[in-house]
């Protein structure tokens, strides 16, 4: 059996030192295949060096090897801060107003990847299957079959593909995609993903696609389709039926004394849309004078990528828009926003999920959103909550019995959160149960199999073929 080489900006194969729940559901799952496969995730330790040597430090914990490379200031700075996150992430969220292009950004990221290429390389055997994750690594296939590597090699997209009339605006944009060709599958999140990657094959790189999947440009051939990821539903099941959740589900509830509760939880981003989110509950707020006081929005919103402008700019409008819709409607005893910037483990989130009524999921753009379907899995059967979710998260796609919204206007937050708190139990229920059915089946050891499948099924790889 093959072995499989995952490879990613960040490591999160489970450490010796974790908290219980702390691991998120994609590490949990790739670390299960990890398992099976007698595997090695790769990728940076996220911490500096002086001076980039090659050294890789190896773990070895519950029967997965992490091998992890420090990176330069200049490294971090040029290829993380610079072109992943503020040139890519911006640009592959429809966001060209804050996506800046500096050819040393550029620079740094190539100088990363070919890093990468060459410290992995020598781990790699004949047999692998390689695995890459995310646009911080898209040259890295190319890099490493410069480098000899014949491997079946597969690419995982976990944020969108911009339309095409938005990716023209990258400096460069056709050596990035061509580059994507040096993979022998490539997988998104959802066929809009796909889609708008098929029409920048077509309209500028010449290429065709067909409708079993295949792309081909020139003589290259590839396979792309949409392989969207889901939780760990067992897993995340026992989180929920955990001690610390029901802790947390009692303590949620004990302060609510009542109320009902609307929960969001984000990564502070400008893509999560919390400042439309916030202006939305704002109106609601505004219309619905009887549901003042019954009602508040704990939005959970850990900060994120914190030297990086952008994202110290979006905090501190957070900081002044929650203080204003408080100050504005606050009562001696209720103020209508929680708004809290720390990060909660697994568990504690599970309790927190189920404590609450509604909630409120209104990314402006987002590859998919797992929280939207961790708010489903932890529901009661029996009196479940009602999802309201962006119809432009790739979620939105199988969650279709969410209440969809439009998260740019404020009207339509406003209404279905009314909607929701109206909502009857027996179409609650109704709505929940398809979602679940749909978050349980298509979960995430269902996605990696059907993309760890594709790779397996990409032919023999190029070693065996040239034999
Ligand atoms: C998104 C990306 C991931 C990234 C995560 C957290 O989900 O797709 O690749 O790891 O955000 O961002 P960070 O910059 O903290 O790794």
């Amino acid at each position: 059996m093959s072995r499989l080489i995952v490879i990613s900006n960040r490591v999160s194969a489970p450490r010796p030192n974790d908290p219980k729940g702390a691991q998120g559901g994609l590490s949990v799952a790739l670390a299960a295949a990890l398992r099976e496969y007698r595997g090695i995730w790769f990728g940076w330790s996220g911490n500096k060096t002086d001076e980039f040597t090659g050294h890789i430090d190896f773990q070895r914990h519950e029967g997965v090897t992490s091998a992890t490379i420090d990176l330069e200031e200049q490294d971090v700075e040029e290829y993380y801060n610079g072109y992943a996150n503020r040139t890519l992430w911006p640009l592959f969220h429809y966001r060209i107003d804050l996506a800046e292009y500096d050819r040393s950004f550029a620079g740094g990221y190539e100088r990363v990847n070919t890093r990468f290429a060459e410290t992995v390389r020598p781990l790699i055997e004949a047999d692998d299957l390689i695995w890459v994750h995310d646009y911080h690594l898209i040259p890295l296939g190319a890099q490493l079959r410069e480098r000899g590597l014949k491997n079946r090699m597969g690419f995982f997209l976990h944020i969108p593909w911009p339309p095409s009339r938005l990716m023209v605006s990258l400096p460069f944009h056709e050596g990035l995609a061509l580059s994507l060709l040096a993979y022998d599958v490539i997988g998104f999140h959802t066929e809009e993903w796909l889609e708008s990657f098929q029409n920048y094959v077509e309209r500028e790189l010449g290429g065709h696609c067909d409708s079993d999947g295949t792309i081909r440009v020139g003589e290259r051939s590839v396979h792309a389709a949409a392989y969207p990821i889901g939780i760990d539903y067992q897993e995340f099941q026992q989180a929920v039926a955990s001690n610390t959740a029901r802790t947390a589900y009692e303590r949620l509830r004990k302060s609510a004394d009542g109320r009902r509760t609307i929960i969001g939880v984000d990564r502070l981003d400008y893509s999560k849309g919390l400042e439309e989110r916030f202006l939305g509950y704002r109106r609601f707020l505004e219309e619905n004078e009887d549901c003042r006081g019954r009602v508040f929005l704990l939005q959970i919103a850990p900060p994120s990528r914190g030297e990086v402008h952008t994202y110290e700019t979006i905090r501190e409008s957070l900081d002044e828009l929650s203080g204003r819709i408080n100050g504005e409607f606050a009562e001696v005893d209720w103020v209508p926003i929680r708004y809290v910037n720390q990060g909660y483990a697994r568990e504690d989130l599970a309790g927190f999920y189920r404590a609450a009524e509604i909630a409120l999921i209104t990314p402006l753009r987002d590859g998919m959103n797992l929280v939207a379907k961790e708010y489903v899995a932890a529901q009661d059967p029996e009196d479940p909550g009602v999802l309201i979710l962006s119809r432009f998260a790739g979620a939105a796609l199988q969650l279709k019995d969410a209440l969809l919204v439009n998260p740019y206007s404020k009207e339509d937050i406003s209404d279905a959160i009314r909607r929701a708190l109206e909502m009857p139990k027996e179409e609650r229920i109704r709505r929940w149960r398809a979602m679940n059915e749909n978050v349980n089946s298509e979960d995430v050891v269902w996605w990696r199999k059907s993309f760890v499948d594709a790779l397996e099924k990409a032919g023999p790889s190029r070693s065996e073929a040239a034999e």
